[in-house]
């Protein structure tokens, strides 16, 4: 018997689906049912059910962006930082195996290696170099200490609060620390990163690593399956991309007509359109793979999830499903 907690999220829904697919018996929990925030509830709960396995996909990512978390700060907190500290908390005490979805955001920028050696770049730099010599360009690996945190500032409050987590739980008893990069798929939704670089008056060209949701879920309950060693694993599709690269995929698959306005630069951009800094980063998945566990290239991902799009109703926030033309104004 697995444990799901923060079952009625987008993660969490995804995870419920993927158990669903492969026969597990689990029990999809929300705070509604029982306030698994609470560390007596939990504890007590996880004593007596004795799960194989607990997955925490509850978290606070902001709604409708991370700019949420900026002003939301006590939710974020209890949310991403304290939760998973109780969660860590009655797992060890009950010596239960468990994952937690923590997030690439918690990095900026990329590796750019040359014959001079490895320096760090971010911004209008990388995407320079990203567009000129990708080969040049490496992801932070699972040993590189976070720069996008309050220890690293700048950082938003997102990341930071995802940092702590991190450094709360990590060692502390068996536990996966599943590292996704900005999430998307076929599905229309507004969680999806391809939903919402379409629906964004103007578009920020950043250079990211990036998660297929459904890939991503399946990655790492593969990696419970295999029973590769705990610890921290970035779980993005293998590569990166530019965003206006996704932008003329779009084009050239789904759109052939839109035309995509972008914001100048990172100065038009934080001026007018994000209160929260952007991760914008690039993560190696080398860990993972050798692990065993196979994620398709991003661009191959991003290629099926075009073809396949759908435009179908959506669920926000764990609310009532809406029709995305709605939204989409
Ligand atoms: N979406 C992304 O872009 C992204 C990317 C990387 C990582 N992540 C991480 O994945 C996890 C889940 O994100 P998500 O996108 O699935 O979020 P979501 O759709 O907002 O769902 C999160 C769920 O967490 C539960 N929860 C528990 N305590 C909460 C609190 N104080 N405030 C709000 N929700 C709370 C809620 O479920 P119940 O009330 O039913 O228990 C909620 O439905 C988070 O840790 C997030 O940091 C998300």
């Amino acid at each position: 018997m697995i444990l799901l907690l923060g079952a009625s999220g987008h993660m969490g829904q995804a995870f419920a689906t993927e158990l669903r697919r492969r026969r597990y018996g689990f029990i999809p929990l929300t705070r509604k049912a029982i306030d698994y925030t609470s560390f007596e509830l939990l504890f007590d709960y996880v004593r007596k059910l004795k799960p194989e396995f607990i997955i925490n996909a509850a978290g606070y990512p902001g709604w409708p962006n991370v700019d949420a978390c900026e002003t939301a700060r006590e939710e974020t907190l209890f949310a991403n930082t304290l939760l998973p500290q109780t969660v860590s908390r009655a797992c060890s005490m009950t010596s239960t195996p468990w994952g937690h979805i923590s997030s690439g955001c918690i990095y900026h920028g990329a590796k750019f290696i040359d014959d001079k050696g490895t320096r760090i770049v971010a911004g209008a730099e990388l995407r320079q170099r990203f567009a000129e010599s990708p080969e040049k360009i490496f992801g932070y690996t699972e040993w590189d200490e976070p720069n996008f945190s309050f220890r690293n500032a700048p950082c938003n409050f997102y990341s930071g609060t995802k940092t702590l987590a991190e450094e709360a739980v990590r060692g502390v008893g068996d536990v996966y620390l599943w590292r996704p990069g900005m999430p998307f798929n076929e599905r229309s939704e507004p969680r999806n990163f391809l939903w919402r670089i379409q629906n964004y008056q103007k578009v920020f060209d950043g250079v990211n690593s990036l998660s297929h949701l459904d890939d991503f879920v399946r990655a790492c309950l593969d990696l419970w399956e295999r029973q590769a060693p705990f610890g921290v694993y970035n779980m993005s599709n293998p590569g990166a991309v530019l965003t206006r690269q996704v932008i003329e995929m779009i084009q050239r698959i789904l759109k052939p007509d839109r035309r995509f306005e972008f914001w100048k630069d990172e100065e038009e951009f934080y001026r007018q359109g994000a209160r929260a800094l952007r991760s914008n980063c690039v993560l190696d998945v080398s860990k993972l793979l050798v692990a065993g566990v196979k994620m398709r290239p991003v661009e191959e991902a991003l290629e099926d999830s075009l073809r396949n799009w759908n435009v179908a109703t959506v669920r926000v926030n764990g609310g009532a499903a809406r029709n995305v033309s709605v939204l989409s104004r």
